[in-house]
């Protein structure tokens, strides 16, 4: 017997997958207990080089093909995308009872519940490793080695593109656009980055994540939102003197309220394992209630580490050790509410542009006294009479309700000249 594998997708990973498969398959055929052999593929360019032969491997030009090819066991979606063929491929195949590995982040944030009912209505697996955090074998860490714990915390740097331009401002002292034009130019961010830098790539992993943990459907759009064009190198230099770095993190939180899930923008204190992630690594870190807690760190993408999610994947399905996609059957999923962003509670850093006159601090100080916010320190440099100045606030815990009505007021004295910059403080 031979696990006969087609894959839709070669570029990154799809290549990245192909080497794999080819430079370990003793390896793999062993730890499977059986040969996986790729039988077919499908990409857009036939024509098109892709580092080695595939000669002897059918063709598809429509990927939804290979979801009746009847020589093949498991299909592996590396197309990418919610919607469009990856959608429609992985529908396809589930329908048909046919096993599905997947890397697309994308696609299971948002139609990962219906696929996963699909799934388990067909007696289908829907496998999806490689989506979250590449290389990290963290999917499998929350739903199976971690299984024996009430989860209550996950948070976890989860964008390589975020967290090398992050880097490269603290460690260069650059501001945002010209290390993002560097990173483009290296090929660590692509032409159009939003995706990556508003906070959506890590959003949707997020999702993933927190469902994983929680055991509650994904919900991508459960979470709040918010990516990294406003962290300026100002705020990256006063952090540092607070004793802080910062991270864009996923953060998802069992509370009394429900689910709490976030990305945005954090300070961390410098001493905290996570803020010392630097480069292009991810890093999750997972609270259980009688494993305390677990970090993983590793590389996040790239067809390598990408392509060895992939294939645990493979193996599993070759053993036979298959699991629901989200760890429970489907009944067994908790419906818990989601708590909104403005019931989060934490220290906030705030950073202001005033102008230098007498009375300027106590009117700030009075308005974030209005809303019940109190102060743990304050940083105010270079003095200049009638000139624009700096002022670095950290508050104790506060709602984020009550910051942002604060905020809006304080926007709106007129000795403060710039929009605040608002970053929230993670606690240890
Ligand atoms: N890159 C990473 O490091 C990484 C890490 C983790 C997860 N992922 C996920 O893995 C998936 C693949 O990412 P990637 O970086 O490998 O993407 P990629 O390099 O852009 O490759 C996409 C592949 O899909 C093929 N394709 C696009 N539209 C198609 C269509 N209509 N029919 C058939 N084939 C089509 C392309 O064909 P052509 O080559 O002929 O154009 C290409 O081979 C995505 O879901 C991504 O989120 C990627």
């Amino acid at each position: 017997m031979t696990l006969r594998v087609g894959i839709a997708g070669l570029g990154t990973v799809g290549a990245g997958l192909l080497r794999l498969l080819a430079q370990n398959a003793d390896l793999l055929a062993a730890r499977a207990g059986t040969p996986l052999l790729v039988t077919a593929i499908s990409a857009r360019d036939r024509h098109r080089d892709r580092g080695m032969s595939l000669a002897g491997l059918r063709w598809h030009d429509d990927p939804t093909n290979l979801a009746s090819d009847p020589d093949i066991d498991v299909i592996v979606e590396l197309i990418g995308g919610a919607e469009g063929p990856a959608r429609a491929l992985v529908h396809a195949a589930l329908s048909a009872g046919r096993p599905v590995v997947t890397a697309n982040k994308a696609l299971i944030a948002v139609h990962g519940g219906e696929l996963a009912a699909l799934a388990a209505r067909t007696g289908a697996s829907l496998a999806f490793e490689a989506a979250v955090a590449g290389g990290i074998p963290v999917i499998k860490a929350l739903r199976e080695g971690l299984a024996g714990n009430r989860i209550s915390r996950v948070a976890g740097i989860l964008n390589g593109t975020c967290n090398y331009i992050l880097t490269a401002m603290t460690e260069q002292a650059r501001d945002f656009a010209e290390t993002l034009a560097e990173a483009q130019t290296l090929g660590y961010a692509e032409a159009d980055p939003s995706t990556d830098i508003d906070g959506i790539d890590t959003a949707h992993k997020l999702a993933i994540l927190a469902a994983l943990a929680f055991g509650r459907p994904v919900s991508f759009d459960a979470v709040h939102v918010e990516g990294i064009r406003a962290v300026s190198a100002q705020d990256i230099a006063y952090a540092a003197e607070l004793g802080y770095r910062i991270k864009l993190l996923g953060i998802a939180r069992r509370i009394e309220a429900g689910i709490e899930a976030r990305v945005h923008p954090c300070l961390l204190k410098r001493t905290n394992p996570i803020a010392r992630v630097d480069g292009v690594f991810n890093a999750v870190v997972a609270e259980g209630d009688f494993v305390g807690r677990v970090m993983l760190e590793g590389r996040g993408a790239g067809a390598g580490p990408t392509a060895s999610a992939v294939a645990a994947d493979l193996i599993d399905l070759a053993r036979g050790r298959t699991t629901p996609a989200w760890g429970v059957a489907e009944a067994d999923l908790l419906h818990r509410p989601d708590v909104p962003m403005a019931a989060h509670t934490g220290p906030y850093y705030l950073r202001l542009s005033v102008v230098d006159r007498p009375g300027v601090i106590a009117d700030v100080a009075a308005v974030l006294r209005d809303h019940g916010i109190s102060l743990e320190s304050m940083l105010q440099r270079g003095r200049s009479e009638g000139e624009a100045v700096p002022i670095v606030l950290v508050t104790h815990t506060t709602t984020e309700a009550a910051m942002q009505a604060a905020l809006a007021q304080i926007a709106r004295l007129g000795a403060v000249l710039e929009p605040p910059a608002l970053i929230r403080i993670e606690p240890e």
